[in-house]
């Protein structure tokens, strides 16, 4: 069974309730200063990936974000946050795919934002980490925002029973490559439910327009 399997994650989605799970946040800072911080519209496409049955989905619609998109390869992840949001659920996009082989995702209109918090760092194949960097030049539009929040060079290398890549800002500048601007990286210690320690690297990315068009002096 490949690491990022759907029953790995309903497994764990099932078995626990969303605010025991080692990633829970009550309130998602630093992703929710992050994201208004970028200072888009309301009406901004934001794109959410791996986001789980996270408490942001809550938080961004209180904003008043009116055209957010959730994704997670768990659909059990999505019903939980489903059913915490009653009637708002409505007014977002739901979707199940995998980032290392998406299919509704690759078809998606272009977005204005990617979030990113504890996904990529489960991708410790190449030819996964190369997909879901596809998937995010493909669809993020220039002049928009990547956020991506991974283990940091001194976090742990299992997470949910899944070893994990540990990034730092400058590793995911090279994996972005030259059309993304580092607007910001920080180090953030992020507190279990069982009051562990797990650091992280927040970074914010802007796409912007790059030219490789050499200059002669001729
Ligand atoms: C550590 S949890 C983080 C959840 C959420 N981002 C948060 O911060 O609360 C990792 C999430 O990534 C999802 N995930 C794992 N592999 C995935 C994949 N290949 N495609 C999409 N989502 C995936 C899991 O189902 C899980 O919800």
């Amino acid at each position: 069974m490949p690491p990022t399997h759907p029953s790995h994650w309903n497994a764990i989605y099932q078995k626990s309730q969303p605010e025991k799970l080692g990633w829970y946040e009550a309130a998602p800072q630093p992703s929710l200063g992050l994201i208004n911080a970028c200072n888009l519209p309301k009406d901004a496409r934001m794109l959410h990936v791996g986001v789980g049955a996270s408490t942001l989905l809550d938080a961004l619609l209180e904003e008043d974000y009116s055209e957010l998109i959730a994704c997670d390869i768990s659909e059990e992840a999505l019903l939980k946050a489903q059913d915490r949001l009653g009637a708002e659920a409505r007014k977002m996009t739901w979707i199940v795919d995998d980032l290392t082989d998406p299919n509704l995702l690759a078809g998606l209109a272009p977005v204005d934002l990617w979030h990113d918090r504890a996904v990529l760092h489960f991708f410790t194949e190449e030819k996964d980490q190369q997909t879901y960097f596809d998937l995010l030049r493909k669809l993020l539009k220039t002049g928009g925002y990547a956020i991506i929040a991974t283990y940091n060079l001194e976090g742990v290398d299992q997470c949910a029973g899944l070893p994990v890549k540990r990034y730092n800002a400058h590793m995911l500048a090279e994996q972005l490559g030259p059309d993304f601007q580092l607007v910001q990286a920080i180090d953030y210690t992020y507190y279990m439910p069982s009051g562990d320690e797990r650091p992280y690297v927040y970074t914010v990315f802007q796409r912007v327009v790059f030219s490789t068009v050499l200059f002669s002096t001729d």
